[in-house]
């Protein structure tokens, strides 16, 4: 058993920057019955891996390279998850695609952060494809995840309008400071039960109404 007993388990994959898993770590870490549990990567470069050690949280690296292939490496994924026994994974600009056993074995329990208002620009590139599209409001979304790319029932968004002239730069530091936000959000919600799907519609979230405007 690693860590103290009682507390919501939390997991955070990431792939680059980890300016969220950061969010995380400071809005929630050791806070309020939450722990960040262990930080996994595909990427031994991650400067995700330096804001966790820094911050004592325990890392391990999972490239496809060093496993062979993606379903080996997902396995393996899964097993140490399952060691630090997390109740929530949180994808943070985690660049793979899970595959589908990794999915249906966590099912439920793990979500995502995306920059834009899903369904519009999911995959890789969503601010830029925004821009490019000439919208005038774009945003952030927090979805659970399912075996496609960005196309699970969706938890939390929120809007963040663009405007004239529009940068690349302005949006996307806007985008951050949202996504900064609603994710740490959407975990406090999932730690305390309140997040359900409906059961007549598998595409539909509930929050139960007590919670919101609360965490
Ligand atoms: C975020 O914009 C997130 O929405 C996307 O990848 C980016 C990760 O940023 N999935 P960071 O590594 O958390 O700074």
């Amino acid at each position: 058993m690693v860590g103290a007993a009682m507390s919501f388990r939390v997991a955070v994959l990431a792939s680059g920057e980890g300016s969220n898993l950061q969010a995380i770590v400071d809005q929630l870490h050791l806070q309020d019955g939450i722990e960040v549990a262990c930080v996994g990567s595909n990427r031994a470069g991650a400067r995700a891996l330096e804001r966790a050690r820094a911050a004592g949280i325990d890392t391990a690296i999972f490239s496809a390279r060093d496993f062979g292939d993606r379903s080996v490496r997902d396995t393996a994924l899964a097993d140490w998850l399952d060691a630090y026994e997390v109740q929530l994974v949180v994808l943070a600009g985690y660049m793979e695609l899970l595959s589908p056993e990794f999915v249906h074995r966590f099912e439920g329990s793990v979500i995502n952060v995306h920059p834009s208002l899903l369904p519009a620009f999911p995959g890789v590139g969503a601010i830029e494809k925004a821009l490019a599209h000439g919208v005038r409001v774009t945003g952030v979304t927090v979805h659970f995840v399912d075996e496609g790319i960005d196309s699970g029932p969706i938890i939390l968004q929120e809007a963040v309008p663009v405007s004239e002239p529009a940068s690349i730069e302005t949006v996307t530091a806007e985008i951050h400071a949202v996504e900064h936000r609603l994710l740490p959000q959407a975990i406090r919600l999932m730690a305390k039960g309140a997040v359900q799907i409906a059961t007549d519609n598998p595409r539909q979230v509930l929050i139960r109404a007590a919670e919101h405007g609360r965490v």
